[in-house]
């Protein structure tokens, strides 16, 4: 039997997390890593537990999350899964959780399906990489919010112990 991680990442933190995941769990469990963007249906009756992780882009997840999940609650909600959410407003510790974090609670308040684990996990800053209307927009936000403004820099909050953390709960399902 194995497991899938389902990720959607636009800049490829989400990607990242996933992928760091499926390595550390690698000696336990045989991992399918697939991008939830391109995957239309999926057979997850071949999977013994499913993990799916998406990030925030304008106070939103992709709509292909909700989709995927409405499609597939009956069968998420039968077997181990987990969800992590990235976004930036995580880089503060008090807003990382699934109870404090406002896209997470309001994601898990309208989903049909309910992971069994959730975490949610500061993404990353990476200015030069933005398209510059985005580039504007985010600094905006983080004069906002007292983050980065600097636009040279790339910033990664992702805290990778706690990563490891959810990652050895998973282990435990
Ligand atoms: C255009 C854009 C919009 C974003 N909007 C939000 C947002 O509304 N709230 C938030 O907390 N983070 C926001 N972020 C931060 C991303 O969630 C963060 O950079 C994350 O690491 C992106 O994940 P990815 O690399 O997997 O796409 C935004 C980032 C970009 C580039």
């Amino acid at each position: 039997m194995k497991a899938l991680i389902l990720y959607s990442s636009r800049d490829g933190q989400t990607r990242a997390i996933a992928s760091y995941i499926a390595n550390k769990l690698q000696d336990t469990l045989n991992f399918d890593v697939l991008d939830l963007q391109q995957v239309d249906t999926v057979e997850l009756a071949q999977y013994q537990q499913v993990l799916i992780g998406a990030s925030v882009r304008y106070g939103h997840f992709p709509p292909a999350l909700m989709r995927f999940v409405k499609r597939h609650a009956a069968q998420l909600n039968q077997m181990p899964s987990a969800f992590f959410a990235v976004n930036l407003t995580a880089r503060k510790p008090e807003k990382r959780s699934p109870q404090t974090n406002v896209y997470t609670r309001k994601f898990l308040l309208s989903s049909p399906w309910q992971p069994k684990q959730c975490a949610v996990f500061a993404g990353a800053l990476r200015y030069p990489r933005y398209r510059w209307f985005d580039r504007i927009m985010i600094r905006f936000i983080m004069k906002m919010t007292g983050g980065e403004t600097d636009t040279s820099k790339e910033v990664e909050y992702t805290d990778w112990q706690q990563v490891d953390r959810f990652a050895q709960d998973l282990s435990r399902f």
